[in-house]
């Protein structure tokens, strides 16, 4: 099996943009350790902070953040970093040219059930135009030039693309290297599953409403075929069991805190995971718009979500088209 550093290489992928890669998955190697050693390494449970977004902050997440933020910058080769766990973007070096967006540790709450969970990134260059700070990561998702996650699951693996196709990798844990294990992910067009958390029907907005209970009347009703429903509660493993066999995973934005219309976050979320759904010849979508194509005006902006295949994906979307309603994401003026 092919190791990770000679498959990029293969696919001329920059050898700077590898160590950045690389230098994740070094982080990653710790991560996955410190997560299988579970209550026996003494991390486990809350801290007293809270997170800048108001989530209780488990320690795994406090110590992701810190190993995976110092080691980027440690490279020289990253100019600025963002993280869900940080208010303010992290400088690195001048000169570098490379901005790393991530989610140290998706999906926490699962730690405590031994669940799956992940660290989510998005890579983009330096814009041409002068920027600095927050600016500098206010670039589409289409402007990524690289994006993946590393999912510590039974086994740990690395889901990437840097824009040609997806690959998946899997942790030989016997020789610390990440080994190719599909190396080519494709996305079925069609799928009988889907992904969202159902305590939110009564906040939806009429559109998934009305898809949603048309999923759930299965071969009876107008979609003429019964569907599966999956939730694990960590966007990344729920993306990767869609990316593994097909399927649909939704957050739309909903009513139930006015304040807060969307829960996931654009830049180190849904912009990644768009990037591999897409590559793997999937759609993602707001509901209204294409998610890659949104232009950030924060860099922890939220988003509402729905991607996976596409005839499923587009036919949610026909929802859209056919029941108006107030998008509970735009401002009201
Ligand atoms: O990062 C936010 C997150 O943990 C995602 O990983 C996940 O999809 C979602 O929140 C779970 O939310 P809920 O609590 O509604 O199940
Ligand atoms: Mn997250």
């Amino acid at each position: 099996m092919q190791r990770l550093i000679p498959v990029l290489n293969n696919d001329h992928v920059p050898l700077h943009l590898i160590s950045v890669i690389n230098t994740l998955l070094i982080a990653a190697k710790e991560i996955s350790f410190r997560l299988h050693q579970g209550s026996l390494a003494g991390t486990l449970g809350s801290t007293l902070d809270e997170n800048v977004q108001g989530e209780t902050q488990k320690k795994l997440d406090v110590v992701s953040n810190q190993l995976i933020k110092s080691m980027l910058l440690e490279t020289n080769l990253v100019h600025a970093v963002a993280s869900e766990e940080e208010d303010f973007v992290v400088m690195g070096n001048p000169d570098a040219k490379y901005l790393v967006a991530f989610d140290p540790l998706d999906g926490s709450s699962n730690i405590d059930i031994n669940g799956s969970v992940g660290t989510i990134f998005s890579i983009l260059e330096k814009p041409d135009h002068p920027a600095e700070g927050t600016e500098l990561f206010l670039q589409t998702g289409d402007e990524q030039i690289a994006a993946g996650y590393i999912l510590y699951g039974p086994s740990t693996m690395l889901v990437l693309t840097t824009g040609n196709g997806v690959k998946m990798f899997t942790l030989d844990h016997s020789i610390g290297e990440f080994l190719l294990t599909v190396e080519k992910v494709t996305l079925a067009e069609q799928t009988q599953e889907f992904a969202i958390n159902m305590s939110n029907r009564r906040f939806w907005t009429s559109p998934m409403e009305h898809y949603i209970s048309d999923l759930l009347s299965g071969e009876l009703g107008v979609r003429k075929k019964n569907f599966n429903m999956r939730w694990n509660a960590a966007m990344v493993s729920d993306v990767h069991r869609v990316l593994s066999r097909s399927g649909i995973f939704m957050y739309p934005a909903d009513c139930k805190n006015p304040e807060k219309p969307c829960k996931l976050r654009l830049m180190y979320e849904a912009n990644p995971m768009s990037f591999l759904v897409e590559q793997a010849g999937g759609r993602s979508s707001t509901g209204y718009e294409r998610i890659m194509s949104i232009q950030p005006t924060d860099i922890h902006e939220r988003v509402s979500v729905i991607m996976g295949s596409r005839a499923e994906v587009d036919s949610c979307l026909g929802y859209y088209k056919k029941y108006q309603c107030d998008r509970p994401d735009t401002p009201k003026v």
